[in-house]
């Protein structure tokens, strides 16, 4: 596996699932070059919002941020790809929709802070410990797309 291959944890959060761009936004990882090697729809519980927010549980805004993901499913995804840390938090663009720049999922579909639509790790260790409230290791299915010729050169 080249030194670059990460994997990533991304949620389509509760205004995604509800405002049907389910579709939309996973069509975007796949158009992209990605591999999606696990993904499940599932309601968090406010336990699950307290670990996965832990750095976050004590701001003012958390009791909403806890209220809003887990009043509706979400989709949690895996992402292996190269760079995909970086790659999907680009893809995302800046937290508020009001900030993020048009072509990114949030500037193109949100106009918040909070139902921002997508959550991704923002870095190695957290993609480690985020991954872990949502997949067990044996969830992860991971293959070779028979497309990956096509995708990039052999030495990329
Ligand atoms: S980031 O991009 O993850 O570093 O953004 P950050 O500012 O640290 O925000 C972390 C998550 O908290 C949510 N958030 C808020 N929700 C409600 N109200 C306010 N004021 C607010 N500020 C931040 C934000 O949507 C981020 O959620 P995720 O799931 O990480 O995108």
């Amino acid at each position: 596996m080249s030194d670059l291959m990460q994997r990533t944890l991304v949620l389509l959060k509760p205004d995604a699932v509800q405002r049907r761009l389910m579709g939309q936004l996973i069509a975007r990882f796949e158009a992209k070059g990605l591999n999606i090697v696990a993904m499940k729809m599932l309601k968090v519980t406010p336990e699950m919002a307290k670990k996965h927010y832990a750095e976050h549980v004590e701001k003012p805004f958390y009791p909403s941020l806890e209220s809003f993901i887990t009043s509706a499913p979400i989709v949690a995804m895996a992402i292996d790809g190269l760079d995909v840390i970086k790659v999907v938090r680009d893809m995302l663009g800046a937290t508020s929709g009001l900030n993020a720049a048009a072509g990114t999922i949030r500037g193109d579909f949100s106009s918040s802070r909070q139902m921002n639509l997508v959550h991704a790790s923002d870095g190695a260790e957290a993609a480690k410990r985020e991954l872990k409230i949502y997949f067990d290791d044996s969830e992860f299915c991971r293959y070779e797309p028979v497309l990956t010729p096509f995708m990039r050169a052999a030495d990329e």
